[in-house]
């Protein structure tokens, strides 16, 4: 079935009140709701039908106003409860059983070593009791848990604890009272064995907060930068949105069993403890930064998700891109607090980069495929199937744009409007852009957001492209620039969108020179270019002779730019721009011509680009003046997943994987001396290990010279060294993952690094990880076969999803070489787990299913194993919806 965007109705039907009691118990929790109702609209008529959403729940009985509904009074389906005739309001009593310990799908109420989770979000209620399973359903809930004291002796849920009593039996009860109205996806509950670290701070208001931090036992050694990023989370908001913490507790708990990051139930956000547990010994610089921007962005959903929710699930983005946006802000700004100006900019600069290189990576690939949606979406059949890059980080970089023409005051001043028009509220993306536009007009009464608004409406990356010439009697640059964007399922046309794009014009001397836009009037603002046509003449005045633009600085909008750069116009710029982003991209530029050069012509490193490209790698190692993070960002060669997107034609992933693999050897023969001696600077005097971003990128950048160094003996002996004498994770597993794909024989670092960490689960799924990428270029061979021993290891298990997608997404999805080999026995292994997981938890299943979403861009005898693959999948008995829906797409491509 697929669902609509234009279909929204309201429901019946308030749910006033909520009370719910829980008798849990793994084989059989009762589950007891009490709702009280009243009609949606004041002057409704009586007998409209009440229509409660449920699955794979025992019903018991039900109650309407104390009197007992025999079968005749209600209908039951696979997926409703009706009440048809209902009063307009009354109460309503039901009670179901359900079977925790059953459930693999970790939806609804399960569990994870021995304790009760719940995941709500996005239909997940509905597998706990009978309920309007929407979010513009907004309830008061209060909630009783009775479990066994023994068992389960710590039983939390949303809100205040208001009462907590030990029973006769070995039982003990608590009861939760949640004082803001939520939609049934924001519940939770959690049962079990934990600990906690917990500390008290202040509200602005005055008034004490109690924040906690849940693990299980024998990990709170692992919770304080969790703590510290929490705080660090409710610090921030308060500082830069004056948006404060509304409750009197706030608790996080961690759990190995999670289908995605984390979520944010009102008051009891629950985890993945990939993105709670950090400390040096088992956490990498990268899953520090994880753990304090996905603890923010729980948080910051108190106010953008939950405060304010989302009317319907296409609404999905007003909540999602808006937090993503608010999480980036947030690491940005903890990066560059405490560095002096050129430092934190450098550091602002990495984390954009960062950020964009996941949208290049993984949305432009989405938006090019058969997912393609707009970030609000106008269908799906699965929900699940759309929380995804588009939504989430296109749906910020869209926030992001709106910030770049409101200015940071506006668009705060727009914040305050939002929450004054829609606190309390289910609203829309159109709530949004509204609030913002009236923010806008309250400076530039001419300007609006109309336009503006097909971002929302329309899939597809635009393309830019941009060509240039120069008046030298006048001294002007005149600048073209054109847009469009290619066909998207069901969207055919589009109008053009209105791009912001950030300028610069950076004279032959490395300077910015002021900019001064002749024509047309009024479409520059600050040194933003306001670009709303399909082709737009921009004049700059008072340019100078050899003067090169630099577009879209800070990657001001999400598109794919073509610019018409000679080699040598980007080699000045990955030199000299004065917009660290453009400067990094100027040299990923020079490095992607350079590979497709080797790839066109089969292994020959001595044409024009690759020689041009070396040169840049000799400026980029000795250029003192660079920050060791972004030097780190501007050695590395761009991924295979971003070079198969920007390829134009029909691309071997297998092909490509080896030309990238020849710049990389190339690259480190001409520049080893340099590239040892950035190791060895970095690689001898150690201090203790600190999360920051200066260390964070002394370490980056040791590790990225250290990449190159090992393509060959020397080099793999220097990370042998490091793999046995690293403090930290960073440098431990930075060194493992380059032996075990570059060198001969590493099962020894391998073995060791097993033995060291096999009671830590997160250890364990990175072992997993680096060999289930290692590459075609294995000196070794055949790496599918370690992938096949990999899934009989004692230790995998695809009911873990982390351990799951550390194997299949691993291989499937970033170990482009070895999955898309020319036998198609990658595809093959692929679809026989999808089908196994499909069968186990339909969501994860869904995610995995993706792999092959752009195979129409593979070589024609690829594209014949691929479809044989799909095909496989497709015929399979008892596909669950999600991943029906992306077979079935990928399919529909060709
Ligand atoms: N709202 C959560 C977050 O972004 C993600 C929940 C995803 N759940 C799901 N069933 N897809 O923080
Ligand atoms: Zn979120």
């Amino acid at each position: 079935v697929t669902h609509y965007r234009k279909d929204y109705s309201t429901p019946n039907h308030r749910i006033d009140r909520t009370l719910l009691e829980f008798d849990l118990d793994a084989e059989s929790t009762l589950v007891k709701s009490r709702l009280d109702f009243s009609p949606w609209h004041l002057q409704q008529a009586e007998g409209l039908p009440i229509v409660l959403d449920g699955e794979d729940l025992q019903l018991e009985c039900v109650t309407l106003d104390g009197k007992l509904l025999d079968e005749s009074l209600y209908q039951q389906t696979d997926t409703q409860l009706i009440i048809p005739n209902a009063p307009k309001q009354g109460t309503l009593e039901i009670a179901v059983r359900i079977r925790p310990s059953g459930n693999t799908r970790l939806e609804g109420l399960y569990m994870s070593n021995g304790n009760f989770f719940t995941q709500c979000e996005a239909q997940g209620f509905r597998r706990i009791t009978y309920f309007p399973d929407r979010p513009d359903v907004l309830s008061r809930f209060t909630v009783t848990l009775r479990a066994d004291q023994a068992a389960y002796p710590v039983t939390l849920s949303n809100g205040n604890l208001i009462d907590s009593q030990k029973l006769p039996d070995g039982k003990h009860r608590t009861v939760w009272e949640d004082p803001f109205p939520k939609p049934a996806y924001l519940f939770a509950l959690v049962a079990g064995q934990f600990v906690c670290q917990e500390e008290s701070i202040t509200k602005s208001n005055g008034q004490p907060a109690l924040l906690q931090v849940w693990v299980e036992p024998g990990n709170l050694d692992k919770t304080d930068f969790a703590m510290q990023s929490l705080k660090h989370a409710i610090e921030w908001d308060r500082q830069r949105f004056g948006l404060d913490l509304d409750l009197d507790r706030f608790m996080i708990v961690a759990t190995a069993d999670f289908n995605m990051g984390a979520m944010e139930n009102k008051g009891l956000n629950i985890f993945n403890t990939k993105f709670v547990f950090a400390n040096p010994q088992l956490a990498t610089d990268i899953d520090f930064e994880n753990v304090e921007s996905v603890v923010g962005h729980e948080y910051f959903h108190n106010w953008t998700g939950n405060r304010v929710t989302c009317r319907d699930w296409f609404q999905l983005s007003l909540k999602e891109g808006l937090t993503v946006f608010r999480d980036q802000e947030f690491s940005a700004d903890m990066l560059a607090k405490g560095l002096d100006a050129q430092q934190a900019a450098s550091a602002r600069a990495v984390k954009r980069i960062d950020d964009v290189k996941v949208l290049r990576a993984a949305q432009f690939p989405e938006d090019a495929g058969p997912m393609a949606h707009p970030i609000r979406p106008d269908s799906y059949q699965e929900i699940n199937n759309f929380y995804t890059v588009t939504v989430y980080e296109k749906g910020a970089e869209v926030i992001r744009m709106q910030h770049t023409l409101l200015g940071e005051e506006q668009f705060q001043r727009g914040m305050r409007i939002y929450f004054d028009r829609h606190d309390g509220q289910a609203a829309t993306c159109e709530d949004f852009v509204a609030a913002m536009e009236t923010a806008l007009q309250e400076i530039k009464p001419d300007q609006d957001l109309k336009q503006f608004r097909h971002w929302y409406s329309q899939a597809g990356t635009p393309n830019v492209s941009a060509s240039w010439h120069y008046k030298a009697d006048e001294s002007e640059l005149v600048l073209t620039l054109k847009q469009s964007c290619a066909p998207t399922p069901g969207q055919a046309e589009k109008p053009a969108f209105h791009i912001p794009v950030r300028i610069g014009l950076v004279s032959n001397t490395g300077l910015d020179l002021p900019l001064q836009l002749k024509s047309p009037k009024n479409a520059l603002s600050g040194d933003i270019l306001n670009f709303t046509e399909t082709e737009q003449v921009f004049v700059f005045q008072g340019v100078a002779k050899g003067t090169v633009p630099s577009l879209f600085r800070g990657f001001s909008a999400p598109v794919q730019v073509r610019a018409e750069y000679s080699l040598e116009e980007l080699v000045f710029l990955a030199r000299h721009d004065n917009d660290p982003f453009n400067r990094w991209d100027a040299g990923q530029q020079v490095f992607t011509q350079a590979i497709f050069e080797i790839y066109q012509s089969s292994g020959d490193t001595s044409g024009k680009l690759v020689q041009a490209a070396n040169l840049m790698m000799a400026d980029l190692l000795e250029d003192p003046s660079l920050s060791d993070g972004f030097r780190a960002l501007a050695i590395a060669l761009p991924s295979e997943n971003t070079l198969f997107e920007l390829f134009d034609g029909l691309v071997d992933p297998v092909a490509l994987h080896f030309a990238r693999q020849t710049l990389r050897e190339y690259l480190a023969a001409c520049n080893q001396g340099p590239l040892l001696k950035l190791y060895q600077a970095r690689a001898t005097h150690t201090e203790r290990y600190e999360y920051n971003a200066v260390a964070a990128g002394k370490r980056a950048l040791k590790n990225a010279s250290l990449a190159y160094l090992t393509v060959d003996e020397p080099g793999q002996s220097l990370a042998r060294s490091q793999f046995l004498s690293a403090d930290n994770m960073t440098d431990r597993l930075g060194a493992l993952n380059l032996l075990a794909h570059n060198a001969e024989d590493a099962q020894s670092e391998l073995d060791q690094f097993f033995n060291m960490f096999q009671k830590e689960a997160l250890a364990l799924d990175k072992w997993f990880m680096t060999q289930a990428t290692t590459p075609a270029s294995h000196p070794a061979g055949n790496p599918l076969e370690r992938i096949q021993a990999l899934l009989k290891h004692p230790a995998f298990n695809l009911k873990n999803p982390n351990r799951a997608r550390s194997v299949l997404a691993a291989f499937a999805m970033q170990n482009p070489s070895v999955f898309h080999q020319h036998t198609g026995v990658g595809y093959q292994l692929w679809a026989s787990l999808v089908i196994e997981l499909n069968a186990i938890n339909p969501q994860v299943a869904g995610r995995m299913a993706r792999a092959l979403d752009r195979w129409s861009k593979l070589t024609p005898s690829l594209q014949t194993q691929a479809r044989a693959a799909l095909e496989k999948i497709n015929a399979h008995d008892g596909l669950s919806p999600d991943v029906h829906e992306i077979i079935s797409k990928a399919l529909g491509a060709l």
